[in-house]
């Protein structure tokens, strides 16, 4: 969509599943991505929808290199990336951090907070724990929580405190690209709104490209700079927010776009409207 040199671009991406049915029977293949490609500029937002099952989190599971693709190529900053086990190098897998629905299942019980953001940062083993401290302090306070939290356990926080911990530990390291499935699909809605400002004031911040994997489309509506809708494995639609929204292409688009009422969209947008920013306390 512009002249430069994407920050991530994928071509022609497919990833196939072999599932097995039972004994002496021949496996079933599901066909989960079936040949997407976009590219994405630096500091943007992408946003994928879609229904459960069209092929989001495996998608995502190929842009962090956590599941390498059936066929097709992955470049960052206009380099071909080898994602095959074992080939990517550290410093790509630094550049690329994912956020998933879910804190709770990715946060361990018995680490304090300070540690599961410290973590990360033991790749570099001239690192200090004093420095390490500082910097896993530092990004608490820029997640609106604070240096009170050092100690605490995640079972002390809530829901949208708990993703607050995931997005900082995800940029511990710096990283270029976040990719966000569904971040805010298991959090009320005023707290969603929270999550929703504070990524994008990060992204203002660290000039972070974000994929935003979503089947909220009133979140899509305030996200995202570009869409695409996922159907059955497939883009079914790519464009900016303004031209998938004004003009869908595709009849199962104009579908979901009928599903999500008018209100949904105004309520966030209001919300969004009211952009309160939680204040860290110090000590
Ligand atoms: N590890 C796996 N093994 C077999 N099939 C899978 C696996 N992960 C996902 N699938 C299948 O791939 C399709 C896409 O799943 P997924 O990427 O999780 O979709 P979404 O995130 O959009 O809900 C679904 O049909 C799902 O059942
Ligand atoms: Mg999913």
């Amino acid at each position: 969509m512009s002249q430069t040199v994407p920050m991530l671009e994928i071509r022609n991406i497919t990833r196939d599943y072999h599932v097995p049915t039972g004994f002496m029977k021949p496996e079933k293949v599901v066909h989960a991505v079936k040949g997407v490609s976009f590219k994405l500029d630096a500091g943007k937002t992408l946003a994928i929808v879609g229904e459960s099952g069209c092929g989001k989190s495996t998608l995502a599971r190929i842009l962090t290199f956590i599941d390498p693709p059936t066929s097709g190529e992955l470049l960052i900053d206009g380099k071909a990336v080898d994602t095959r086990p074992g080939h990517l190098t550290a410093e790509m897998r630094q550049k690329v951090q994912i956020v998933f629905q879910n804190p709770y299942g990715s946060l361990n019980p018995r680490q304090k907070i300070g540690d599961v953001l410290g973590e990360p940062l033991l790749i570099n083993t001239k690192m200090s724990s004093a420095e390490r401290r500082e910097r896993a302090t530092e990004m608490l306070v820029k997640v609106g929580l604070g240096p009170e939290h050092y100690n605490r356990y995640p079972h002390m926080f809530s829901g949208g405190q708990r993703q607050r911990i995931a997005i900082a530990r995800a940029l511990m390291l710096n990283p270029k690209l976040l990719v966000l499935d569904e971040p805010v699909s298991a959090l009320d809605l005023s707290v969603q709104a929270q999550v929703l400002n504070l990524l994008a004031d990060l992204q203002e911040e660290f000039g972070l490209t974000y994929v935003f994997i979503s089947h909220d489309l009133s979140v899509v509506r305030y996200i995202a700079d570009e869409v695409m809708v996922m159907y059955y494995g497939e883009a079914v639609e790519y464009g900016t927010r303004e031209e998938v929204f004004a003009d869908p292409k595709h009849e199962y688009t104009r579908t979901l776009f009928a599903a999500t009422p008018r209100a949904d969209v105004e309520s966030i947008r209001a919300r969004m409207a009211k952009r309160v920013r939680p204040v860290a306390k110090a000590g």
